[in-house]
């Protein structure tokens, strides 16, 4: 007898026995959350962007040591699993969805990807001493990573908005698994690659 769950959506259920377990697993956990897509790509990512740049915020305002390098590491967790994100999944889409437009943004932003990352290396080995060049330098990687927002926000998200909104859906679940699976696993893995 199927389970409970499997009788919200019975078309599922069919692709259970065409399909697999696996599979009919996923879609299953996905019409127990709303029946859609939770968030699409774009949704997703700009949710993330709105959450850096509340970070950075918070880093401006603490009022301790302490409470500014917790904040610096919870945006450099942020900033780095929202890269590889992009770059494991996102950007290959953008570029098979539109090559010729998406060739050069994506490329561009990859560049911005790695200066980005540069920055918060730097930023690791001056985090000993939070001082007045490190809040200088965090305020150079906010600069930095707004005008990267700015211009994927345009660029890239114009590119992303051809695929359906099926297509941006199912896009948008894959980051949302993939994001998950980083932040248990900490990204200790390091993420210093430059892919292009
Ligand atoms: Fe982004
Ligand atoms: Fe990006």
């Amino acid at each position: 007898m199927l389970p409970r769950t499997s009788q919200i959506v019975s078309g599922t259920a069919i692709a259970a026995d065409e399909a697999g377990t696996l599979k009919v697993r996923l879609q299953l956990q996905l019409s127990v959350t709303g029946g859609a897509h939770y968030m699409d790509a774009t949704e997703l990512l700009t949710k993330d962007h709105e959450a850096v740049r509340q970070l950075f915020e918070e880093f401006e305002s603490g009022e301790s040591n302490d409470s500014k390098l917790d904040a610096y590491e919870d945006l450099r967790q942020q900033l780095l699993i929202h890269a590889r994100i992009e770059e494991e999944i996102f950007y290959p889409a953008i570029r098979e969805a539109d090559p010729g437009k998406a060739e050069n943004p994506v490329k561009e932003a990859l560049t911005e990807h790695q200066q980005v990352k540069q920055m918060l290396a730097k930023l690791d080995e001056m985090a000993a001493e939070v001082d007045a060049d490190f809040d200088e330098s965090v305020k150079q990687l906010a600069k930095s990573v707004e005008h990267h927002v700015q211009e994927e926000e345009n660029d890239i998200f114009r590119v992303a908005r051809k695929m359906g909104k099926q297509q941006l859906g199912e896009l948008g679940d894959r980051l949302q698994q993939r994001k998950n699976e980083l932040m248990n696993a900490g990204m200790d893995e390091d993420d210093q690659s430059a892919p292009q």
